[in-house]
């Protein structure tokens, strides 16, 4: 076997460049994956800028990473040399910190996060911490796994854990890799669904993917929208959009919850009357743990739910990234390796 391996990273801010690197073994505790597919995240901005709080360059991107386990650092047990596994965003827990010893381990202060506190999976091999890895079902791909690691466990997960009902009107902003599998979830858990997108571009898309209904904030005010369907039960906001968060809350019905997964980086403006007038919330969700990815995989499989695709050798990642930047993507580029 070789003893290096190629890898995308982000040499300076920016610039994304095609390299080769050693291979090591993994330490106490991790895997070494021989990597065949990782998802392009819009969250991997953060590191091909260099903006996320802490990042040092050179950095390998990466957080929707699936392989297979070619070598097992110690004291790992659980896990067997050919086994096909995947990392999403959350790579595992310090153990120590304070949400860590509630059992809140997402919320970790300290997070081994791929792609951003260790090398991803733009790579053809990855070190991953064992505790944060998944088992991947064999009904799917390699490239169909890929993007439910994040772009899927984070919609999956902010559904399930926000105490809807089955036939409530759930509404998702914003038809990009996490809300075209968003709508798909909220489709197949029983709500009458709802997508929102700006121009009528993804109207048809969207309604394949099982929304009841598509609005278009170009030529509809949202707010009034959902208010004639009789208010949303609750809104997943997923477009990395402040601008256009803020006016979702008036769509909410009574008691309804605005669930911020997108990470925009201009503010959020608010009225308080709606939140006040009628109870209604707004909190943030961030993706979920190696269990929960578990779920979502099964979850996927038991609905015959897929995220639509656009594969790219990794060699490319440059261009597949730039075309998950403008918005080009139907709907998750996926960058392939060892084909
Ligand atoms: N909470 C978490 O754990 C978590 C996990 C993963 C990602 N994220 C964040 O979630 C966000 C989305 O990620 P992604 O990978 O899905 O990005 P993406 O694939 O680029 O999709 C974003 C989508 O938002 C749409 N959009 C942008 N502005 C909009 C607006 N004003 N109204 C309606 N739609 C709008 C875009 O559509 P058009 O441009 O075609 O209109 C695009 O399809 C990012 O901020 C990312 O950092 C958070
Ligand atoms: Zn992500
Ligand atoms: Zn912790």
């Amino acid at each position: 076997m070789a003893d290096t391996y190629k890898a995308v990273e982000v040499s300076a801010p920016g610039t994304l460049r095609v390299v080769r690197r050693s291979i090591s073994e993994p330490g106490a505790g991790q895997v070494r994956m021989r990597v065949e597919a990782c998802g392009v995240c819009h969250t991997d901005a953060a590191t091909v800028t260099g903006s996320y709080p802490g990042l040092s360059l050179p950095r390998v991107p990466g957080h929707e990473v699936v392989g297979r386990i070619e070598a097992l650092g110690a004291g790992v047990n659980r896990w067997k040399i050919g086994q096909r596994v995947g990392v999403g965003f959350f790579g595992g827990e310090d153990g120590v910190c304070e949400p860590c010893r509630r059992g809140d381990i997402v919320n970790c202060q300290n997070p081994v996060v791929p792609g951003i506190t260790v090398d991803g999976g733009y790579a053809e091999v990855m070190i991953a911490e064992a505790r944060g890895i998944a088992s991947i079902p064999d009904e799917l791909t390699s490239v169909e796994a890929a993007p439910l690691l994040c772009a899927g466990i984070t919609t999956y997960n902010a559904l399930r854990n926000a105490g809807l009902r089955g036939g409530d009107l759930v509404a998702v902003q914003g038809i990009g890799g996490l809300g075209h599998l968003g709508v798909q979830f909220a489709r197949h858990m029983g709500f009458r669904t709802v997508a929102i997108g700006r121009g009528p571009g993804k109207n048809k898309l969207a309604q394949d993917l099982g929304a009841h209904l598509y609005i278009d904030t170009a030529v509809e005010d949202v707010a009034a929208a959902l208010q004639r369907l009789g208010g949303a039960r609750a809104i997943l906001a997923t477009a990395p959009s402040g601008n256009a968060m803020g006016p979702l809350v008036s769509g909410l019905a009574a008691r309804g919850k605005l669930i911020v997964v997108g990470v925009p980086e201009d503010q959020i403006q608010l009225s308080a009357f709606p939140l006040v007038f009628g109870g209604r919330s707004i909190y943030g969700s961030l993706t979920g743990t190696a269990i929960d990815n578990e779920d979502t995989l099964a979850f996927s499989v038991l609905q015959n739910i897929r995220p639509m695709i656009e594969a790219a050798p990794l060699e490319q990642a440059a261009a597949a990234y730039g075309r998950m930047m403008d918005g080009k993507a139907r709907f998750r580029m996926v960058l392939v390796t060892g084909q």
